[in-house]
């Protein structure tokens, strides 16, 4: 995952692109998330005093969605489905796995890797589905995990 450092005027940019309107807050994040790979107090911070909010209502707007992480991601974002199809088809076997294999929880990260669950990447005709670095995998078994994983690894 290719990311930077979080930069004020970077962001202000990104800020302005959306009208600075306090009602595309979740969109500025999500733009912040795919610039910088997580938010910190500075983004929330600029965030508040450009959007005319409180900080309060940025950080509940954050802590709200699991997709603004708070901590930097690890070089590699593996996410796990957790919805309704994915869970029927064993994801919750296949997360443990994961956090068994990589050595990491859930909504935590190291240096490599961030594992995070999500809820839907609709590919659920494909369940159990997760992602790596942007690419959608289906039908993932624990081995299939592994091997996917491996690449990754392989690659680096
Ligand atoms: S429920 Fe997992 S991809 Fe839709």
């Amino acid at each position: 995952m290719t990311t930077e450092a979080f930069d004020k005027r970077l962001a202000a940019e990104i800020i302005a692109g959306f009208d600075a309107r306090p009602e595309m807050l979740v969109q500025i994040l999500h733009a912040f998330i795919e610039r910088f790979g997580w938010i910190n107090a500075d983004a929330i911070r600029q965030l508040a005093e450009e959007l005319n909010l409180s900080r309060a209502d940025v950080h509940g707007v954050v802590s709200y969605y699991h997709d603004f992480r708070t901590s930097p991601p690890g070089q590699h974002v593996i996410r796990i489905c957790q919805a309704e199809a994915c869970q029927a088809m064993g994801s919750r076997e296949l997360s443990a796995h994961a956090e068994g294999s990589l050595g990491i929880e859930m909504h935590s990260s190291n240096a490599d890797l961030t594992l995070e669950p999500v809820y839907c990447l609709g590919n659920c005709a494909c369940s159990p589905a997760v992602m790596v670095d942007g690419k959608t995998y289906g039908r993932v078994s624990p081995k299939r995990f592994d091997e996917i994983l491996g690449g990754l690894r392989g690659a680096n």
